[in-house]
């Protein structure tokens, strides 16, 4: 047996016993914490169903873009579950504050700095495709979901690109959402608004029910 099949079957038995789906064994981070951790680590500084939703949704959009690009999901889609954990608890000094815990709990380096870099002002360069789509994802997620609330049966298979660029362009709707973010986080990646929107949406529909929408 190759070393590589030798790490990868150990990798596969000690996430078979933790009871993960089975693209969870392909992480490529097996000394990390698993995904159910990271859903515990949110859970215990986020009480809001609203930002617990909004953890599980750029979660699911991070791993979508992984598949795009050829990352990792598993530690992208952790990434995008724990980008705001912090949040709630700490609004003045996220993400500062749960840097510390990140790094405690073994995450890697690439995890702890995109999720510091999605913040404009903590001045950490996003340096890693990683950080450049959790930036570029993160509003425009909470922007898609506040769109499907006005569709019919809040139905976010219904969302197209052409009604969110309309919408983004209207102050007066989701304002609290970051224009700017998105504009900036779109011109980073280089990637068009229409295909981002696509995969938001894409990633989106099967777990809508979890999110509160059709
Ligand atoms: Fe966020």
């Amino acid at each position: 047996m190759m070393a590589g099949q030798l790490w990868a079957w150990r990798n596969m038995n000690l996430r078979e016993v933790r009871g993960l789906p089975w693209p969870d064994r392909l992480c490529h981070h097996p000394e990390m914490p698993s995904r159910e951790d990271a859903l515990a680590t949110l859970h215990e500084h986020t009480k809001t169903d609203s930002l617990r939703r909004h953890g599980l949704a750029v979660e699911a959009v991070m791993r979508s873009a992984a598949a795009r690009v050829g990352g990792d999901p598993e530690l992208w889609g952790i990434t995008g579950l724990l980008h705001d954990f912090d949040y709630e608890a700490h609004p003045d000094e996220h993400p500062f504050w749960g840097r510390a815990v990140l790094e405690g709990q073994g995450y890697p380096e690439e995890v702890v700095l995109a999720i510091q870099g999605h913040a404009n002002f903590s001045g950490v360069p996003r340096e890693t495709e990683m950080a450049r789509w959790l930036f570029a994802l993160d509003e425009l997620t909470g922007f898609v979901m506040a769109v499907a609330m006005v569709q019919p049966g809040r139905e976010v298979a219904r969302v197209r690109a052409a009604s969110v660029a309309k919408k983004l362009k209207d102050k007066s709707f989701a304002r609290t959402v970051s224009r700017d973010d998105i504009s900036q986080g779109t011109a980073e990646l280089g990637v068009p608004l229409e295909e981002l929107v696509e995969l938001v949406v894409g990633a989106l529909t099967p777990i809508a029910g979890e999110l509160g929408l059709g």
